[in-house]
């Protein structure tokens, strides 16, 4: 069995972590009896300078042929001065809408050999962290009306948040059944005492959670949420929330965990295909110097294997590998310790293919 997967480098530190991601990738294939095809496609900024365009059709024909998606990041300062429509930014909204895939689940867990790589103190951390945040992906603020006028002689400008019923019902149903798969615990983030949209998604969630006695769903506004992340993780199980306040509380979720650098998301709409990406961005800073973790791409991979290509051993394999490579001592600079092994990019890949078993 062989699965085709595009390859989207993008911008930045996109190229080299996706490379580490898919030589893994394949390895793991290659372990379990099956092989991944995979062929580069232009996003993002390349794809600007290449062709003059943030998503061209053919990466997005390319992406509805693949079984998934694999993604590194796209933007940087090169670009930050076109128009909105013509930015890196917008191929990569435009391949999530263009491939429907409205829930992105972003886990945030710390790894036992990285607790002294998280900023919050020992006691907070307490069992350790396992969260899931479900980040509804295509609607919102971020796809809703936006423009500019001319108000009372100046310029106003305005973006909406929007969602409809069918919208906010989708995105819970995946975080209901996730969440009845892990904790049993679901906790659906809005700011309902100001937004009439967040009404509808409380009212819509209320509604849905008599179809899962199992679950227990609580409600949480989305500033007390940014609280609680830092006060008290460990309360938190499945966090079920819209696109932009997703956006910003798995940051938040990620650095808990010790480093942005470590965390992977998957994509997913109806069907079997994904788009798996590190929720980080393209750090141009230090783009091409063999200094950014390949990790958070790496376990990107692993939730391909799982999630679209249905071999979940290949991904625990894949998600050992990455443990067994931090418990050797192996950092990158994001993640270093006092003591520890500062290596680079190849490195670490390299080692997280030699643990591969
Ligand atoms: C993310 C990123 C993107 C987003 C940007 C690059 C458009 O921050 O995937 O979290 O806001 O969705
Ligand atoms: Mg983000």
């Amino acid at each position: 069995m062989t699965y085709d997967v595009a390859v989207l480098p993008g911008d930045g530190i996109g190229p080299e972590i996706t490379r580490a991601a898919v030589a893994v990738l394949q390895r793991a294939a290659e372990l379990s009896g099956f092989s991944v095809r995979a062929a580069d496609c232009p996003i993002g900024g390349a794809a600007i300078d290449q062709f003059g365009c943030p998503l061209p059709d053919d990466t997005v024909s390319a992406c509805k042929d693949s079984a998934a998606v694999l993604l590194g990041a796209v933007g940087g300062p090169r670009w930050d001065n076109l128009p909105g429509d013509l930015r890196p930014e917008k191929g990569l909204l435009s391949i999530r809408g263009a491939l429907g895939l409205y829930a992105n689940l972003r886990p945030a867990t710390v790894y036992p050999a990285l607790r002294s790589a998280s900023p919050l103190r020992d006691e907070i951390l307490g069992d350790g962290i396992d969260i899931m945040v479900v980040r509804e992906l295509t609607g919102g603020i971020y796809f809703g009306r936006r423009g500019r006028c001319e108000k009372d002689g100046e310029m106003v400008a305005f973006d909406t948040e929007e969602y409809s019923a069918h919208e906010i019902r989708r995105i819970l149903k995946v975080a209901f059944e996730l969440a009845r798969g892990r904790g049993g615990r679901l906790c659906s983030v809005d700011k309902a005492n100001v937004l009439e949209s967040s009404r509808l998604w409380r009212e819509i969630a209320n509604e849905m959670a008599r179809e899962y006695p199992d679950v227990r769903l609580t409600h949480m506004y989305v500033d007390n949420c940014a609280m609680q992340l830092v006060r008290k993780p460990n309360q938190f199980d499945t966090i079920v929330t819209g696109n932009m306040f997703g956006d910003i509380l798995s940051d938040e979720a990620s650095q808990i965990t010790g480093s942005i650098g470590m965390l992977p998301s998957a994509s997913l709409g109806e069907g079997s295909l994904g788009l798996y990406e590190p929720i980080h961005g393209s750090a141009p800073d230090i783009a091409g110097k063999d200094l950014a973790n390949p990790i958070g791409s790496i376990l990107s991979a692993a939730l391909m294997l799982r999630h679209s290509l249905g071999h979940p051993d290949a991904a625990n394999a894949v998600e050992s590998a990455v443990r067994r490579a931090l418990d050797g001592g192996l950092r990158t600079a994001d993640i270093a310790s006092a003591g520890g092994e500062v290596v680079g990019t190849a490195r670490m890949a390299k080692s997280i293919l030699s643990a591969l078993q």
